[in-house]
């Protein structure tokens, strides 16, 4: 790939509008002139939205594929207390759309219309007018496409992660949204876990005193499932690998980092610095298995330093090529207490100097914590519905429910338009970063000057 087709793909085409492109290179300033020039006009005002309350939701469902049709059974007890309906299925694959519409036969009686026949047949969907959220779980490269169009026909859009892979899809994504009055909301799952609910109640509750630094990973070896012949719809992620190198999957680790270190709601992302490792593990096994593509662009582990405005630093990786077990750190540093994530450990410091330690809670003084501390939603979703069981430990439950109840009472959604965009804007700034010898780069406020007002988060309101 060369400079000019690399830079079109990590910022868009936007940014090169009546800009000679020899004049730039990556070892200068000229770079953030460049990504400022993706920008749009913003004002900032979705932040807080809500719109009219909708008793019953109309769903849509585009991409049914592994995670479409988990998000599907989701709404199972919603469906059943007449929170949501779905109404329409769509995907490339008549398989797919067949299989989810039979799952949703198990506790829907009203049979939802499927559209399957074209690449375009989810247009027809957001066409309709008897249809309020459109659930987007396709191909990345989809994803701003189609809530775009989704929200420029009226439609609420919860799209799957990231929201968006190049900075100008980014502000476009915004720009739409704050015109049309319609929800955007990025289905970061990892926000709605147990735990990760557990350390932000704990924070808001003033149990880490003032934060410092936080780190966050998509640490999870898909080795087998990128190599797969089916898994992924045409091997569409294994591409991304080939042709991209960066943190391509930032939001699992930083969107509950940004909950708690109140990203978006006074303060935001400064810049960053990125880095990738040789690539070694993909390519190793791409060959044990004689699969046709043997060389990848992304390193195995990109490691990523992000500074807010008011200097608290994140440590954020991805490594979705070596052997090793899944984590998301989930680490977080206070004045007063630390935690760490698998497993699950929690330091709390001493007022007096003769009791500094080194040690991790033990077990009984831990669940304690735990205990006190449980997230309110947790305590009350365990107890109504088997759902909780389902969907990555109960998280993918807990955030549809959510977005569903949000929407039947006419309240903000907890992941906003704005969280949304910044947490995935990252992924195309890591890229630029780490092609540019680890330059540090300029992170765009995509909130115009929204951050800086203090907020509350919307998911410590119970509902
Ligand atoms: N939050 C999570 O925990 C989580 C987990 C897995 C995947 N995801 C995200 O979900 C999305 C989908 O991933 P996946 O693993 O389900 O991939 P997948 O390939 O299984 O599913 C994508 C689906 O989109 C369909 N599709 C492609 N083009 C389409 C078109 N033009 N119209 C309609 N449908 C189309 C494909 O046929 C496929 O069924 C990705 O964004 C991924 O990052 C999130």
């Amino acid at each position: 790939m060369n400079r000019k087709h690399f830079l079109k793909s990590v910022l868009g085409a936007s940014a090169f509008i009546g800009i000679p492109f020899n004049s730039y290179s990556f070892s200068n300033d000229s770079i953030d002139e460049l990504i400022n020039n993706t920008k749009l006009n913003i004002n900032g005002s979705m932040f807080s939205f809500s719109d009219t309350e909708i008793k019953k939701v109309r769903v849509a469902i585009i991409g049914v594929g592994n995670r479409g049709s988990v998000l599907l059974q989701m709404f199972q007890y919603l469906v059943e207390n007449d929170h949501a309906e779905i109404i329409a299925i769509s995907d490339i694959s008549e398989k797919k759309v067949n299989n989810s519409s039979d799952k949703l036969s198990k506790f829907q009686r009203r049979k939802a219309d499927l559209y399957y026949k074209s690449n375009e047949d989810w247009k027809k969907v957001c066409d309709r007018d008897d249809i309020d959220l459109v659930l987007i779980a396709t191909p990345w490269e989809l994803h701003t496409s189609m809530s775009v169009y989704a929200m420029e026909n009226g439609k609420h859009v919860a799209c799957e992660v990231p929201a968006a892979s190049t900075l100008e899809d980014c502000w476009k994504l915004i720009e739409v949204s704050e015109r049309t009055n319609k929800h955007f909301m990025m289905m970061e799952n990892c926000n709605y876990n147990e735990e990760e609910l557990w350390v932000l109640n704990m924070i808001q509750e003033g149990v880490f005193g003032d934060l410092t630094h936080a780190e966050g990973a998509y640490l999870h070896d898909l080795r087998a499932l990128l190599l797969h012949e089916n898994y992924y719809e045409g091997q569409w992620r294994l591409h991304e690998h080939a042709e991209r190198n960066g943190n391509f999957y930032t939001t699992h680790g930083l969107g509950p980092i940004s909950f708690y270190l109140k990203i978006g709601r006074g303060d935001t992302f400064s810049h960053l610095t990125s880095m990738s490792s040789r690539e070694l593990n993909l390519s190793l096994a791409a060959k044990q298995v004689n699969h046709p593509i043997t060389t990848y662009k992304c390193g195995d582990m990109n490691n990523t330093m992000i500074k807010t405005e008011k200097g608290k630093t994140i440590l954020l990786q991805f490594d979705v090529h070596s052997g090793r077990p899944y984590s998301r750190i989930n680490k977080v540093v206070g004045t007063k207490a630390v935690h760490e994530g698998y497993p699950s450990r929690l330091y709390i410091d001493s007022e007096k100097l003769e009791s500094w330690g080194h040690k991790w809670l033990k077990k009984e003084e831990y669940s304690r914590y735990r205990n006190k501390y449980q997230h309110p939603i947790i305590q009350k979703l365990k107890s109504v519905s088997q759902a909780f069981k389902q969907g990555h430990g109960g998280m993918d439950f807990v955030m549809i429910y959510r977005l569903i109840r949000c929407i039947n009472l006419g309240l903000p959604l907890d992941i906003n338009l704005y969280d949304s965009v910044m947490w995935s804007a990252i992924t195309p700034l890591t890229e630029i970063s780490v092609v540019s010898n680890s330059q540090s780069i300029k992170i765009p406020d995509f909130t115009a000057g929204g951050w800086k007002t203090e907020s509350p988060l919307e998911i410590m309101r119970e509902v």
